[in-house]
């Protein structure tokens, strides 16, 4: 009996693993960080704020940290196209299409983490890397 229970436990707990409560409030907090940090390198390109380079490489690490968040299976379920979400229902009609589009984005981010900008000039080039990288994305997969 306790091998039993043992048993069902360790299969529940596969489950969670795999399993989001709120798949697509997940989805949209790890979104909205990555538009804020995203957002911050902007503000410093546009010398809005004095350009930092310690800030700069410490935000593309949270951006490192933020894309590592991101298991599109579990965040992306079945269903999942409806309720308080934009992502456009082609996802789930061309889910290779999606992923490949993730990792062209976790592609362009390692490249831009590997060699954080120096100046202004490089950010603003790294900035347009970026965003090519999300709105690569978006613009196939996020409704407007
Ligand atoms: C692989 C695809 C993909 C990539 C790459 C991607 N996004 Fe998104 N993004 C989405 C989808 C899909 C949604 C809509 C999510 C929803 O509403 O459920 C979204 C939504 C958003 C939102 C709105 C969040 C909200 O609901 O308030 C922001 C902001 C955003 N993305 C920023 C970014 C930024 C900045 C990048 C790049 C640094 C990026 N995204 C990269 C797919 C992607």
């Amino acid at each position: 009996m306790r091998k039993l229970i043992l048993a069902i436990s360790t299969v529940a707990l596969a489950v969670t693993a795999a399993y989001a409560a709120d798949p697509i409030a997940d989805r949209r907090a790890i979104m909205k960080e990555r538009g804020n940090l995203v957002g911050g390198l902007a503000k410093m390109a546009k010398g809005e704020t004095a350009f930092d380079a310690a800030v700069v490489s410490a935000t593309l690490k949270k951006l490192e940290a933020n894309e590592q968040k991101v298991d599109i299976d579990v965040l992306f379920p079945p269903g999942s196209d409806k309720g308080d979400t934009k992502a456009a229902p082609r996802i789930w009609e061309d889910m290779a299409g999606f992923k490949a589009a993730n990792d062209k984005y976790q592609v362009v981010l390692q490249q831009v983490v590997a060699a954080p900008a120096q100046d202004v000039a490089a950010l603003g080039a790294q900035i347009n890397t970026l965003g090519g990288g999300c709105g690569g994305c978006h613009q196939s997969f996020r409704l407007k």
